[in-house]
């Protein structure tokens, strides 16, 4: 949630921070905010609402020219999303511009400290005390009586670049003044964060921490250092990539990058190698990214399949760092994640305990450290995320460290925190994701997970060669399977027309039929508002069906799956109460088709690998709706594509 970006070193900056906040919008689309350093200042732009950053660009038209600056796109946690809430937050003397990603959780006793010692908050934000705090601590480092740098001396300004500090409170060699004021600063702070700090005072430095949040920095030829939230905004830009572990601080300057730890002694920032390129993440012809998306799953699947399924009818995880062994001790799977990755794990639950023969709890992230969850090194702790950062998940998969278990995680961002702090993980290859509703990374994850089962029944004896051959060439058969899928939009979109109008639907689904379910219901929900909800279709005669009066849309997954008759027959109890009913059905499957006013036909397959298949028109049936009521399908409202707050 929100995005910050910062790069020194081009004559460019100011452009390439409009650029990468363009691209790291999808963390946050609140407000947006630049600050540039200059030998003569800091100057800064803001702009809230909707439009934000295009009014962003208005406003910096009139911006100095500056090799260094900062930029943010927020996602509002603390304080209503207003220009005054807006980053770049700026300390008492205009100098030291600030820009965070996550949130301080003593922000209310920082304020009152420094507001004792005399500086001025002028913002309802949490981020606001960090900039203060830096002021304070580099007026202390530079001599200010004061101690706050707020006093009007002004003693944080006209300092010589690269100015060294007293020696009796100095920095490491090779640290500035300005990181070791950061670091000071930090040791005050509870919570998380991912900061850049710009100062006019050594314009073209800047310096960036973090802590649970993340970061990237960037190298290229030329002499141009950058850091953003995301490899997406460095795309095209950087040609070395990097990050920093909990605590360490960068302090970027024009040819280099200076690491310390939290203390100030010398550290290494850790390469980071990126398969991405700049291409896939633009729009590439696409009206918006989620249509993009959607369209490149077959590849997604195929890319996250590549290579680990090989040709003697085995499952190849070698690379995930949990060993055939381990596995063969695990007597309990403990899948946790949230939203469309926790519908994923949904799935999941019906591949593993009916290919390997072990019990999984699927969790909630955010509840699950909350309920005393019963784990020792016998269970397996699995965090499904498609970013690794939320933080719900990541605390969860820590729960589940601390008490023993061994944890994995399936995620599609190399190197994210999740992927680090786990004992193993398994990578999906889904690309960057933009669009902030999931789509190709949901159908990465089912992938990834249904490999994992047949890992875990393979390495525990559970599946003999024939079978295991056959759910092989299954899986191998998925990214056709789901292009298939894919090239009826234009069809599914037909349907969606008739329904744009509708204010309520119902989604049903049996066995896992009802994830799919679940997932349609969310992909509607947020990306056109409409009011959504999930049911085990069996489970509406004990409620929910007094919701159902004539023409209620009731959407149902009826493709093959085991209990398809009795889906059929739940179909029934809907329709005698007069809903309108569209079905996901298989293929020429007529006997199904016969009890809908619609149907969203899609290819068959084995019924465990199916959610794959049959939530792809869920999927464009939301696209359609939501287009055809002028949403912006990119950025729903509320939202930010990575949650990095309890
Ligand atoms: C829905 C969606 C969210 C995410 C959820 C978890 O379209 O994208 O529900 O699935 O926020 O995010 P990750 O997978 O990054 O942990």
């Amino acid at each position: 949630m929100c995005g910050i970006i910062g790069v020194t070193g081009r004559a460019d900056a100011l452009e390439m921070l409009l650029d990468g906040l363009d691209r790291l919008e999808y963390r946050g689309y609140d407000s947006a905010g630049v600050a540039l350093s200059t030998e003569a200042g800091t100057w800064r732009a803001r702009s809230a609402g909707s439009r934000s950053l295009a009014d962003l660009r208005k406003l910096a038209e009139a911006a100095p020219p500056a090799a260094a600056g900062i930029g943010h796109t927020r996602w509002a946690t603390h304080g209503h999303p207003t220009e005054a809430n807006a980053h770049p937050h700026l300390d008492c003397t205009g100098s030291i511009a600030l820009v965070h990603n996550g949130i301080v959780e003593n922000a209310a006793a920082i304020a009152t400290r420094l507001v004792a010692g005399g500086h001025r908050l002028t913002s309802e934000t949490d981020s606001e005390v960090l900039v203060h705090l830096v002021e304070a601590h580099l007026g202390e480092l530079l001599g200010d009586p004061t101690g706050s740098g707020a006093a009007g001396t002004g003693s944080s300004r006209g300092v010589p670049r690269g100015s060294e500090p007293d020696t009796a409170h100095g920095p490491a060699p090779g640290s500035s003044v300005l990181g070791e004021a950061v670091r000071r600063a930090l040791v005050e702070v509870r919570g998380s964060f991912a900061v850049v700090v710009a100062w006019s005072g050594d314009p073209t430095r800047l310096v960036a921490t973090r802590r649970v949040s993340p970061l990237v920095l960037g190298t290229a030829a030329g002499g141009a250092v950058m850091v953003a939230s995301d490899v997406p905004a460095l795309l095209g830009r950087a040609e070395r990539f990097w990050t920093l572990d909990d605590g360490q601080v960068a302090e970027l300057v024009p040819g280099g990058i200076v690491v310390t730890d939290v203390a100030g002694a010398p550290a290494q920032a850790r390469p980071l190698e990126v398969a991405w390129n700049l291409e896939q993440a633009r729009k590439g012809g696409f009206p918006d990214f989620m249509s993009k998306e959607i369209a490149e799953q077959p590849q997604a699947v195929a890319d996250t399949l590549a290579g680990r399924l090989t040709a003697d009818g085995t499952v190849g995880l070698d690379e995930i760092r949990v060993s055939p062994d381990e596995l063969r001790q695990v007597d309990k799977v403990v899948l946790v994640a949230c939203g469309s990755s926790y519908h994923a794990a949904l799935v999941a639950k019906f591949a593993i305990e009916h290919w390997a023969r072990v019990p999984v709890d699927v969790d909630i992230a955010s509840e699950f450290r909350y309920r005393d969850p019963i784990l020792d090194p016998r269970t397996l702790v699995v965090g499904v995320s498609q970013s690794g950062e939320t933080v719900d998940t990541l605390q969860a998969v820590r729960h589940g460290r601390d008490l023993g278990a061994r944890t994995l995680v399936v995620c599609n961002v190399v190197d994210s925190s999740m992927a680090r702090e786990a004992d193993g993980v398994l990578y999906t290859r889904a690309g960057p994701e933009i669009g902030v509703a999931a789509t190709k990374t949901h159908l990465a994850q089912l992938a990834a997970l249904q490999v994992l089962a047949l890992h875990l029944a393979q390495v525990r004896g559970r599946l003999d060669t024939e079978r295991a051959g056959r759910l092989l060439a299954g899986l191998a058969d998925l990214p056709s399977l789901v292009a298939r899928a894919v090239d009826r939009a234009g069809a599914v979109a037909e349907v969606a027309q008739r329904y744009r109008s509708v204010r309520d639907v119902f989604f049903i689904g049996r066995h896992v039929g009802y994830p799919v379910a679940m997932e349609g219901a969310l992909k509607l929900k947020e990306i056109s508002y409409v009011r959504a909800e999930a049911y085990p279709a069996g489970e509406l005669k004990h409620g929910p069906i007094a919701l159902i009066e004539p023409d209620a849309l009731v959407v149902a997954v009826a493709t093959r799956t085991p209990l398809w008759e009795k889906l059929l027959a739940n179909v029934e109890e809907v329709r005698s109460r007069g809903a309108q009913v569209v079905l996901v059905a298989n293929d020429g499957d007529e006997e199904t088709a016969r009890l809908a006013q619609a149907v969203l036909w899609v290819p068959r397959c084995e019924a465990l690998l199916s959610p794959l298949v049959d939530v792809v028109p869920l999927q464009q049936f939301a696209y359609a709706v939501a287009r055809a009521n002028g949403r912006d399908v990119d950025r729903p409202r509320n939202l930010a594509k990575t949650v990095t707050v309890e």
